[in-house]
C-alpha cells in the first residue's frame, strides 16, 4: 500500500542537515536516537513530484514514508498536551485537507530516528531503506499569509512530548519554522500568541527574538463555540 505521508528534508534540532544515508546510529541509554525535525508532506508535494519525474535534477530530497496511523496516533498523544480542551489530534481527513494546502500550510515533526544501514542510492529521491522514524515527539504548524503589501506567517500548536522537554526540540521546531517562513515564503514577520501561564513557551519565543506586543488581539468566536 502506498504511504500516506512523506517526512522530508531532515535537519537536526540545531538546524544542521541530517543525512540518514551516511549516519549509522546505535541506540543505547548513553547514546539515544538523534532527534530530527522533518517537514511532513503528502505524496503529491511539488518537490517530490519533481524528483520522481526528473531523474536529472541536481537537488536531492531525502524522504521517509510514513503510514497514516503512525502520524495520527502520535498527534493524538501530543495535542492533548497543548490544551485540556483538546482530547485528540486532527482526524486523518483534516490532516490531508490541511497538508493539501502546501503553499500556505506546513507541519513540522520532531522525531526520533533509528538508522541501521547505509545506502548508496544515486537517485535524486533518496529513500534510505535502513532508516526508520521510531517516534514522533513534537509538532509545530506554520501558516503563511500572502497579503497585498507583504507576506507574513503565524505559528500555531507548538508542542513537545512531556518525556522529551528541555532537550532543544521546541527551539529546533521553532527555528525550522522561522527558516521556512523567511527563506521559502519571504515573510517579513511571524506572529504567535501564548497564554501568560505558559512560562516555558514564552521564554522560548523571547529567546528567539519574539517581542511581546501591546496592540491587543481581537477575536470573534462563533457563538456556539464560546465558553
Ligand atoms: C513550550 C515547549 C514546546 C518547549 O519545548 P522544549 O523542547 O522543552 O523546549 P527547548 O528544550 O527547546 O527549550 C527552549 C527554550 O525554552 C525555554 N524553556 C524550556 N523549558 C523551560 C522551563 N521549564 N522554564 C523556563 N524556560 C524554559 C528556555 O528559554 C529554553 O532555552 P535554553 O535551553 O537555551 O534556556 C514545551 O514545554 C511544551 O510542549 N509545552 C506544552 C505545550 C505548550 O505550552 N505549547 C506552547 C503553546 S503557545
Amino acid at each position: 500500500m502506498a504511504p500516506a505521508f512523506f517526512a522530508i528534508n531532515p535537519k537536526l534540532v540545531d538546524g544542521t542537515p541530517f543525512d540518514p544515508l551516511t549516519t549509522t546510529t546505535t541506540t543505547t541509554n548513553d547514546h539515544p536516537s538523534p532527534i530530527v525535525i522533518w517537514h511532513l508532506v503528502l505524496p503529491s508535494f511539488p518537490s517530490l513530484s519533481l524528483s520522481f519525474s526528473d531523474p536529472t535534477t541536481t537537488t536531492t530530497t531525502t524522504v521517509i514514508p510514513l503510514e497514516s496511523d503512525q502520524v495520527t496516533t502520535a498527534l493524538d498523544a501530543l495535542y492533548p498536551q497543548l490544551s485540556t480542551r483538546c482530547s485528540a489530534g486532527p482526524s486523518l481527513d483534516r490532516l490531508n485537507t490541511c497538508l493539501a494546502n502546501h503553499e500556505t500550510f506546513s507541519l513540522f515533526l520532531a522525531t526520533e530516528v533509528f538508522s541501521t544501514s547505509t545506502s548508496s542510492s544515486t537517485s535524486p529521491l533518496q529513500e534510505p531503506s535502513g532508516v526508520r522514524i521510531t517516534k514522533i515527539v513534537g509538532a509545530l504548524t506554520l501558516v503563511t499569509l500572502n497579503l497585498l503589501m507583504k507576506s507574513c506567517a503565524h505559528i500555531e500548536d507548538v508542542v513537545v512530548d512531556g518525556s522529551c522537554r528541555g532537550r532543544g526540540l521546541g527551539k529546533g521546531l521553532m527555528r525550522r519554522a522561522l527558516d521556512e517562513a523567511v527563506h521559502t515564503h519571504s515573510c517579513v514577520m511571524v506572529d504567535l500568541t501564548s497564554n501568560p501561564n505558559r512560562i516555558e513557551a514564552r521564554t522560548l519565543y523571547q529567546s528567539l527574538g519574539f517581542e511581546l506586543r501591546d496592540t491587543g488581539v481581537f477575536r470573534y468566536t462563533v457563538p456556539q463555540y464560546r465558553k
